[in-house]
């Protein structure tokens, strides 16, 4: 009668990393229990998600260094292992919700979430490419589209785009205020996906600023976002917490690669309690205001049955 605040299944949204082949299984050295599943075997794992309740999944796709290029072609090409992919999870589980990623970065020879040229980011010519990768997403079965690339007025184009096309069910989930944080190197392990050259501190926000966050919500709710992300979490539950008191719609946070690394490799040297920890944070990150919450824990708390 006391407890503020409750975290649910619901509240959860399990990441899943795709890869090529088949009944191919990976681990991610620095993500230890987190895999990279081939279609066949990702089947397997949403259905066994769906059994202990688990149903929104974000997919997000390993592609093979020959098939990259500077303009990330590969992300909208018909028949593409992620689109399959989408395809494949919604035939067989209509009832997930299938959350899918829109960037460059997978597919990009330069491993940014822009068209890069003479070293810079092209903001406005990136859109185009971001909206074919949508407008597939969708036609693939996407219940939800999630861009993590940080240009400018994307929102706005894709949702344009979507609805154009008879899409207008389609929801997106914006990264809103996504931070240009160290704490995705694990994640860029997972998907070989790291930037060539440079960094992404063109696109991705400062560590240090706060209010900005504000103008970036404002600017995706206007441009139609369904969701607020705030990524990472737990450097940013400030952020989490400013954008659930001053915006309207519901805020999703991101408990990302890094942080679910720090505590596996903590609790792997006994350095603390596995258990406590991971509810500690996931309940933090629910108590901020998020009412979606993505995390590589989800499936193990359920299956362990610590929630
Ligand atoms: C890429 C993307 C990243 C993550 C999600 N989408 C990495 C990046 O921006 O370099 C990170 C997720 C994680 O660390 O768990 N657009």
């Amino acid at each position: 009668m006391v407890q503020e605040t409750q975290l649910t299944t619901s509240n959860l949204i399990f990441p899943l990393f795709v890869i090529a082949g088949e009944r191919a299984k990976s681990e991610v050295d620095s993500m230890p229990g987190i895999y990279r599943y081939s279609i066949d075997n990702l089947l397997r794992e949403v259905e066994s998600c769906m059994n202990l309740g688990l149903r929104a999944f974000d997919l997000f796709p390993n592609i093979d260094d020959t098939l990259k290029d500077p303009l990330a072609s590969e992300s909208y090409r018909e028949g593409s292992l992620y689109l399959r992919a989408i395809a494949e999870v919604k035939k067989h589980f209509p009832e997930a919700c299938i959350i899918t990623d829109v960037a460059m970065d997978p597919y990009s020879s330069d491993g940014h979430d822009g068209i890069v040229k003479n070293g810079e980011i092209l903001n406005d010519e990136t859109l185009e490419i971001l909206g074919r990768m949508a407008l597939a997403h969708a036609q693939a079965g996407a219940d939800i589209i999630a861009p993590s690339d940080m240009m400018d007025g994307r929102i706005g184009y894709i949702r344009r785009i979507l609805d154009a096309n008879g899409h207008n069910q389609v929801s997106l989930m914006s990264y809103t205020a996504k931070y240009a944080s160290a704490f995705y190197g694990p994640f860029r392990d997972a998907l070989n996906s790291a930037p060539k050259h440079g960094d992404k501190k063109t696109y991705q926000m400062n560590p240090a600023n706060q209010r900005e966050a504000l103008i970036e919500a404002e600017l995706d709710a206007l441009e139609g976002a369904d969701f607020l992300m705030v990524k990472p979490a737990l450097a940013y539950l400030d952020v989490v917490k400013l954008l659930k008191d001053h915006t309207q719609l519901p805020v999703a946070a991101y408990n990302v690669s890094g942080e679910y690394a720090m505590i596996k490799a903590a609790a792997r040297n006994g350095w603390l309690d596995e258990q406590r920890a991971t509810m500690e944070v996931l309940m933090s990150i629910r108590r901020a205001g998020a009412t979606a919450i993505l995390s590589y824990h989800a499936k193990e708390v359920l299956e362990k049955k610590w929630l």
